[in-house]
C-alpha cells in the first residue's frame, strides 16, 4: 500500500469492570471510524491499544470480588477485549499492559529518563490508611479541591475542573474505604521533571491549530504551571522500577498512567515482532510521514497532551528500545477528545448501578444501531445524555426510516422484477445527477472523517440516502413496471448505484449492515471485516491474547463503485430491526431494578 501512514492510538480501558456506553463512546466508536476510513482510502493504518492493567483502580475491584490482581485482570481483559471485537473495533494489536514486552519497553523508558536526568528521587508525602496501615492510594482518597472548591475531588484528579492532583493538595482529605482521614508519611519516590519540557510544550501545543479547541486550550493552560509528578507509587501491583535498589522492592511499583501511556509504542513494537518486522514500529514511531491521532474521554486530555508527549521528548530516540538509532519519537498530530456521556440525565456510575453495559446491550441490539446513535448523538463536542426514548427514535426514525427504508424498497423492487442488476437504457438527468451527488460523498464524508468531524459525516451521508428517497418517491418504479419496464429497469439500477456507493460511504460507521447489504447486492467477499482474538507466545514462554485482522484482505474501497449489470440480486435480507415502543419502559424498569440492586 503507498498511502499515508495514520497511528490511530486508542486510550487503554482499566480492567476494573466490563465497559459501559460511556467508554466506548468515548475512546472505541469514534477511532474505529477513523481507522476504517482510512483502511478504505488505500492509507497505512495501525491501530493500537490494549488493557490498563495495573494501578489501583485495578486493585479495587480484585479486592472487591475477592480475587487475586492476577485472576482479576485476566478476567476483565477478556471482557472487554470481546465488547470491544463485538463492536468491530478494528485493532491490529489489541493488547495488555502485563505482556513482558510491555515490561520491558516500560522499564527501557523509565530508566533512559532518568538516565538522562528527566527523573529524580525526592522523599514527599504519601497517604496511608489509619486503621490498617495500607497505602491509600490517591484515587481512594477524597476531599475538597483546592482549586475549584469542588467537594468530592480524588486525590489523583478533580472531576469538576479536570485538575491533576496530588492527594497532600485536598482540602479536608478522607478515605474512601472507611471515611477517615488519611494519615501522611514521609516517603521515596521518582519524579518527571515535567518543568523541564515546559517551554517545549507550550510552543509545541500552542502550534497545534487543528486540535479541538476544547482540548488546545485546556492543554495549553495546563502547561503554564506545571510541577514535578511523581511517577512511582506505594503498591505492589505494577511495573517494578529498573534501578538498583528499587528492582526488587515489593513496595514500590510505576505509576500506572506513566506505564500505561508508554504502551502506544510497546504494542507498536510487539506488532512489528508479531509480524516478524521487528524494526517495522520505527516505520510509525521515527517518521516524519507519520500522522499519530489519539483517541479518548476528556478525562484523559493531559496524559495524552503533556505527560506523555514529556516522556516522548525525554526518551528521543535512546534507551534499548530505539536504541540510538533514528529520529526522536513522534509526538501526536492530534489528540481528538469527546465529552462525556451522562444516562438518562445521571452520571454513568458502575457502583450505583447507573450504566449500561456493552455487553449486556448487545444481547438486545445491534452494534450498528450503537454506533449509529453514539455517533450522531454522542458526545462529540459536547456532553451529551444517553435517553432510551431517544435511542429508539433515532433508530426507528433515522437509522430504520432512512437508510433500511431505501434499501429495502430499492432491492425488493430489484428482486422480485428482475432478480439481477438491470441494464441501464439512456440515462436521464436527474439520474446521472443523482450518481454524481453520491459519488460527491466519497470527498465529503471522508474530508469530515479526515477532520474527526464524525457526527458531521454520517449526516451526510444520510442527507445523501435522504436524496435518493426522495428520487424513488418522484419516479416510483414500481408503477412504472406495468406502463414502461425499460424506464423502470434504468431507474433501478440509478437507485442500486446510490446504494451500492453508500454502502461503502457508510461502512466506517455501520461496517455490519454494509456487509450484509454487499451480499445483498449480490457480491461475494468481505468488505471492511472485524477484528479477532489471537494467541501470542513472547519470547521468554508466557502468552497473551491479543485482538486483530486480516484488514488487508477487505475488498471495499474508498471510491466509486462500478455495479455490474446483470449481477443476480437475491431475497434481500432486513439492514436494521425497527425497535418497539415498549423498548424504552422495559429498559428505564431493568436501570432501576439494578440502581436499586446496587
Ligand atoms: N485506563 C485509563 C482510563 O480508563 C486510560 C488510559 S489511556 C493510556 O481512563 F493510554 F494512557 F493508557
Ligand atoms: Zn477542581
Amino acid at each position: 500500500m503507498s498511502g499515508r501512514r495514520v497511528l490511530v492510538a486508542v486510550a487503554w480501558p482499566y480492567t476494573n469492570g466490563p465497559r459501559h456506553l460511556g467508554h466506548v463512546a468515548g475512546f472505541g466508536i469514534p477511532s474505529d471510524i477513523f481507522a476504517r476510513y482510512h483502511r478504505l482510502a488505500g492509507d497505512d493504518v495501525l491501530m493500537v491499544s490494549g488493557t490498563d492493567e495495573h494501578g489501583t483502580p485495578n486493585l479495587i475491584i480484585a479486592d472487591r470480588e475477592g480475587l487475586t490482581p492476577r485472576q482479576a485482570v485476566d478476567k476483565y481483559s477478556r471482557i472487554i477485549a470481546t465488547d470491544l471485537r463485538d463492536l468491530g473495533l478494528t485493532y491490529d494489536c489489541f493488547t495488555r499492559t502485563t505482556t513482558s514486552n510491555h515490561y520491558r519497553v516500560a522499564q527501557d523508558v523509565f530508566k533512559t529518563l532518568y538516565e538522562k536526568g528527566y527523573l529524580f528521587e525526592r522523599s514527599a508525602m504519601g497517604a496511608f490508611q489509619a486503621s490498617t496501615g495500607r497505602t491509600l492510594p490517591d484515587r481512594y482518597i477524597e476531599g475538597t479541591c483546592p482549586y475549584c472548591g469542588f467537594p468530592d475531588a480524588r486525590g489523583d484528579q478533580c472531576d469538576n475542573c479536570l485538575r491533576q492532583l496530588d492527594p497532600d493538595q485536598l482540602i479536608d482529605p478522607r478515605s474512601r474505604i472507611d471515611g477517615t482521614a488519611p494519615v501522611f508519611k514521609e516517603s521515596e519516590h521518582f519524579y518527571l521533571d515535567l518543568p523541564a519540557f515546559a517551554e517545549q510544550l507550550a510552543a509545541w501545543i500552542g502550534k497545534q491549530e487543528h486540535w479541538r479547541p476544547n482540548v488546545r486550550n485546556f492543554s495549553l493552560n495546563y502547561v503554564r504551571d506545571l510541577r514535578p509528578r511523581a511517577v512511582t507509587r506505594d503498591i505492589d501491583w505494577g511495573v517494578p522500577i529498573p534501578l538498583p535498589g528499587w528492582e526488587d522492592r515489593p513496595d514500590k511499583r510505576m505509576y500506572v498512567w506513566f506505564d500505561a501511556v508508554i504502551g502506544y509504542l510497546s504494542a507498536a513494537v510487539e506488532w512489528a515482532i508479531d509480524v516478524g518486522r521487528p524494526e517495522a514500529w520505527r516505520d510509525w514511531w521515527q517518521n516524519e510521514e507519520a500522522r499519530h491521532f489519539y483517541f479518548m474521554g476528556k478525562d484523559n486530555i493531559v496524559f495524552h497532551t503533556t505527560i506523555w508527549p514529556a516522556i516522548l521528548l525525554g526518551y528521543g530516540n535512546g534507551g534499548a528500545v530505539a536504541g540510538g538509532r533514528g529520529r526522536p519519537l513522534d509526538l501526536p498530530y492530534n489528540v481528538v477528545s469527546s465529552e462525556f456521556l451522562t444516562m438518562e440525565g445521571r452520571k454513568f456510575s458502575s457502583s450505583r448501578g447507573v450504566a449500561i453495559y456493552v455487553n449486556d446491550f448487545l444481547t438486545r441490539y445491534d452494534a450498528d444501531a450503537l454506533r449509529y446513535y453514539l455517533t450522531v448523538g454522542g458526545p462529540e463536542v459536547q456532553d451529551t445524555d444517553f435517553t432510551w426514548a431517544d435511542f429508539v427514535r433515532r433508530n426507528n426514525d433515522e437509522l430504520v426510516a432512512t437508510w433500511g427504508n431505501l434499501v429495502h424498497r430499492t432491492l425488493t423492487t430489484t428482486h422480485r422484477r428482475f432478480g439481477a442488476v438491470p441494464a441501464p437504457a439512456r440515462l436521464l438527468e436527474p439520474d446521472r445527477v443523482l450518481i454524481d451527488q453520491v459519488a460527491l460523498g466519497y470527498a465529503t464524508v471522508g474530508e469530515a472523517i479526515e477532520h474527526t468531524r464524525f457526527r458531521a459525516g454520517l449526516l451526510e451521508a444520510m442527507r445523501l440516502a435522504t436524496l435518493v428517497n426522495q428520487y424513488l418517491t418522484q419516479t416510483e418504479p414500481w408503477k412504472l413496471m406495468s406502463t414502461d419496464r425499460e424506464r423502470a429497469g434504468t431507474v433501478l439500477y440509478t437507485a442500486l448505484r446510490c446504494i451500492d456507493d453508500l454502502k461503502v460511504l457508510m461502512t466506517p460507521y455501520l461496517p455490519f449492515a454494509s456487509q450484509r447489504l454487499h451480499e445483498s447486492l449480490g457480491y461475494a467477499g468481505t468488505i471492511a471485516g472485524g477484528p479477532v482474538f489471537r494467541t501470542v507466545t513472547e519470547a521468554d514462554g508466557s502468552r497473551h491474547d491479543i485482538l486483530t485482522g486480516a484488514y488487508g484482505t477487505w475488498t471495499g474501497r474508498w471510491r466509486p463503485t462500478e455495479l455490474p449489470v446483470g449481477q443476480p440480486i437475491p431475497e434481500p435480507k432486513a439492514l436494521f430491526k425497527k425497535l418497539d415502543e415498549s423498548v424504552v419502559a422495559d429498559e428505564l424498569a431493568r436501570m432501576e431494578r439494578r440502581a436499586s440492586e446496587a
